[in-house]
């Protein structure tokens, strides 16, 4: 079994290239896609699709008018074609009276395009830290012949949020017993970033990040970032078949 890490989005596009057949592909993007997911689908959301462009999601709008549309550009909701989407990319807004039952189509600047690079893999999950431990549970009960952590990253540069999210679940499904045939450099650094970040205090190093610093920077996106900071708050594994992310029945 290998356990892999792609620590920044540059490493995307070789994705294509891969035979993704036998892994577990895990997503992350803390702040906010994946946690933002995880959130609606507690909430009783019916499934996100996740697409990479602004266009595919009015697309899918004009075909399937019943759909609701979420997701950001530069962090705030979007307008486009005419239409206001009806939810921004921040997980509060995803309350079980607006999503209950409701199909989303969600576009975001990183997280929906990691997603759709994972396409083709055996399995892929939404993580966060919200829901880090049923993801855990989810890999340890379904032996995959590799699990490859996917860094969503912020804009074209990694994201330390991210990376730490992904050292942290190295570190439990390496809990000092090497049971990966083939421990990854990516593997390693993911896990030692995250315990420099808990050396440091996981919350304050989260918040010096990038895509942090911008949330903190807005009014009425700040309270984001703690959100995002909760620990297991929402024990579900949010996995994405047939291009739609749904919350897994049972593990
Ligand atoms: C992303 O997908 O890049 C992030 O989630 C952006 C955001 O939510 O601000």
């Amino acid at each position: 079994m290998n356990l892999e890490v792609i620590l920044s989005p540059a490493e995307l596009p070789a994705l294509a290239q891969r035979d993704l057949r036998t892994t577990a592909c895990v997503v992350f993007d803390v702040l906010r896609a994946t946690s933002t997911f995880v959130s609606a689908l507690y909430h009783g959301a019916a499934e996100i699709i996740p697409v990479s462009e602004i266009s595919e999601s009015l697309e899918i709008k004009k075909r399937r008018p019943k759909v609701l549309l979420g997701g950001e550009r530069h962090g705030v909701r979007i307008s486009a074609g005419g239409i206001d989407f009806d939810f921004g990319n921040s997980p509060r807004e995803y309350t079980p009276e607006k999503v209950r039952g409701k199909t989303i189509v969600s576009t975001t600047t990183n997280g929906t395009r990691a997603l759709r690079a994972c396409l083709g893999a055996k399995a892929v999950l939404a993580a966060s830290l919200l829901n880090l431990t049923a993801t855990l549970e989810f890999l340890r009960l379904n032996h995959f012949e590799n699990i490859l952590l996917v860094c969503a990253g912020t804009g074209e540069n990694p994201a330390s949020e991210d990376i730490i999210a992904a050292g942290a679940l190295v570190d439990a499904l390496l809990p000092g017993k090497d049971t990966f045939s083939k421990r990854t450099e990516s593997a390693v650094a993911a896990r030692n970033a995250y315990f420099e970040a808990v050396r440091m205090g996981l919350e304050q190093k989260i918040r010096l990040a990038e895509n942090a610093q911008r949330l903190l920077s807005l009014p009425e996106l700040r309270d984001d970032v703690a959100f995002c900071l909760q620990h297991d708050i929402f024990p579900l594994v949010a996995r994405m078949e047939n291009g739609a992310i749904r919350r897994q029945k049972e593990l």
